[in-house]
């Protein structure tokens, strides 16, 4: 038997544990923001990353059950905030459910439009490129056609279901 047969024969990788494998991979931490006719909306993304140069292009995956996402879709643009290595707090009040996610936040809309963090390191203004429906999640696919570094300290990197401590590195 081929190891391509064999590989498709073989039993379905258990989620739970591919999510624990998937642990060991670093990712680092951003915010996708938006304006909507509710009122600013954002959530934590550990799945972005960039993909093109020409066109600039940039990537996140959203989880099909997101509340977040029917909303944030509904604006023709968004940014993204990139999270510095002490913006743990940031990312913890971006992935909480049911809560008022900008209260207690310094954010400003920007000359977008857009919602974007103060404390961002990296903000990226976008517009929609593609979303495309892979398995359980939504790959949405942003054109950058602006940004502001504010900040070059270590990012914020989620690594075993905690932060990793940069601060002292590098
Ligand atoms: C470090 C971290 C990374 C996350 N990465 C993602 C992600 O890439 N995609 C996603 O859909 N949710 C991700 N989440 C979860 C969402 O932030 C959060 O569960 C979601 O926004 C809450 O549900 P809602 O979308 O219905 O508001 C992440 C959460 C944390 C703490």
């Amino acid at each position: 038997m081929t190891t391509l047969a064999a590989l498709e024969k073989a039993k379905a990788v258990d989620p739970q544990q591919f999510r624990v494998a998937m642990s060991y991979v670093p990712t680092p931490v951003a915010i996708v923001t938006a304006m909507t006719e509710e009122g600013p909306v954002g959530m934590t993304v550990g799945s972005f990353t960039s993909v093109s140069l020409s066109p600039t292009l940039v990537t996140f995956f959203v989880d099909v059950s997101s509340t977040t996402w029917p909303k944030l879709k509904t604006s023709p643009t968004f940014a993204i905030n990139i999270l510095g290595h002490d913006k743990g707090d940031l990312c913890r009040a971006f992935s909480r459910r049911g809560a008022d996610r900008f209260n207690g936040v310094d954010w400003s809309l920007n000359e977008n439009g857009n919602p974007t963090l103060a404390d961002a390191s990296v903000s990226l203004e976008c517009i929609p490129y593609s979303t495309l429906i892979l398995g359980d999640h939504v790959q949405v696919v942003g054109e950058v056609r602006g940004f502001q570094v504010l900040d070059e300290g270590m990012p914020l990197v989620f690594f075993k279901g905690s932060f990793l401590d940069l601060a002292n590195h590098g």
